[in-house]
């Protein structure tokens, strides 16, 4: 049995359809199980309500060969180390009470890293939590994930521009969500691997949010530009959205530590690129929602 979690998500549920098109038995977790699609309320198991309850954990985890592990995001988060850490303390333990052998966990690249790294350093935090378990672990390490740059469907549509605390001219690593489902569900299908160790996915570009404004003017095929904005501007304007503080706060650490190469080490080693150019996810993803 593969367990899938948030597969209503990005990454999850683009894993759920790969997981179904292999025809093996799956259960998710959803809060709301109306917006799943068709096929898998006809053909996964769903337990109802969030990964964050321990007793949903332990229902959904009985008899689980393979997890994916995945925190979502909480812009109204007071404490994001408690916000990661909460969700995962109680999968830790139906992990190890229902026996679940493998588990892919959706993190950040970056983990040597060693200094603060606003939302990233709990992702790391609950990696090692995860690993304290002793059960075969793969965490996906992953940079910046170019549908953030749905956010900013409207900016690009009415304005030519996206908005960015990344430096302009800094190479800034980016993956689509769909070739981390690839992976992840690789990972799931396969019941031979053993250990834990990190998965980088990262796509093939070095384009700097400048060079993406670039090409993003060709694929729409009209002027866009890539507008910086300092860390405390980028966090107030967080905070004007809505966010919480500790959240806005977690971003712009996140992107002082993406500007300090926090991807860098492991972004020039990876070996092979995941398959997915930001030219091609501009023309398969962002062009059709600019011009929806
Ligand atoms: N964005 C990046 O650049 C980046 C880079 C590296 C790593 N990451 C990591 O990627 C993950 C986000 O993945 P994603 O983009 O696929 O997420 P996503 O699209 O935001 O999906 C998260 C799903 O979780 C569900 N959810 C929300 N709150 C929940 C709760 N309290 N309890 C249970 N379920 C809840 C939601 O489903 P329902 O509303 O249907 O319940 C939602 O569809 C995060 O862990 C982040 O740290 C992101």
């Amino acid at each position: 049995m593969i367990v899938v979690t948030a597969p209503t998500g990005q990454i999850g549920h683009q894993v759920l359809d790969r997981v179904l098109d292999a025809g093996r038995p799956v259960r998710v977790i959803a809060r709301d199980p109306s917006r799943l699609p068709a096929r898998a309320r006809d053909r996964a198991e769903v337990v109802r309500g969030s990964h964050q309850d321990p007793d949903v954990v332990a229902e959904a985890f009985a008899g689980a060969d393979s997890l994916l592990w995945l925190v979502p995001p909480n812009p109204h988060a007071d404490d994001i180390d408690e916000h990661y850490l909460g969700f995962t303390r109680a999968a830790c333990e139906a992990v190890r009470a229902q026996g679940v052998e493998r588990v892919v966990g959706v993190t950040s690249l970056g983990r040597a890293y060693g200094g603060h790294a606003g939302l990233l350093s709990p992702a790391f935090a609950m990696d090692s939590l995860i690993e304290g378990t002793g059960v075969h672990y793969r965490a996906l390490a992953m940079p910046y994930f170019m549908e953030n740059l749905l956010h900013q469907v409207e900016a690009i549509r009415s304005q030519g521009v996206f908005f960015t605390a990344n430096s302009a001219g800094r190479p800034l690593a980016t993956v689509a969500t769909r070739d981390i489902a690839a992976v992840a569900a690789e990972l799931l299908l396969d019941g031979s691997w053993s250990g834990q160790g990190a998965v980088p996915v990262a796509g093939p570009d070095e384009l700097t949010p400048d060079g993406m404004a670039e090409v993003l003017s060709e694929v729409l095929e009209r002027p866009v530009r890539c507008q910086e904005l300092s860390l405390d501007a980028y966090r107030m304007a967080m905070t004007r959205r809505g966010m919480s503080g500790a959240w806005a706060r977690g971003l712009a650490d996140m992107v002082a530590a993406q500007n300090d190469g926090i991807y860098d080490a492991e972004r020039r080693t990876l070996v092979t690129p995941a398959p997915t150019g930001f030219r091609q996810w501009c023309h398969d993803v962002l062009r059709p929602a600019v011009l929806a």
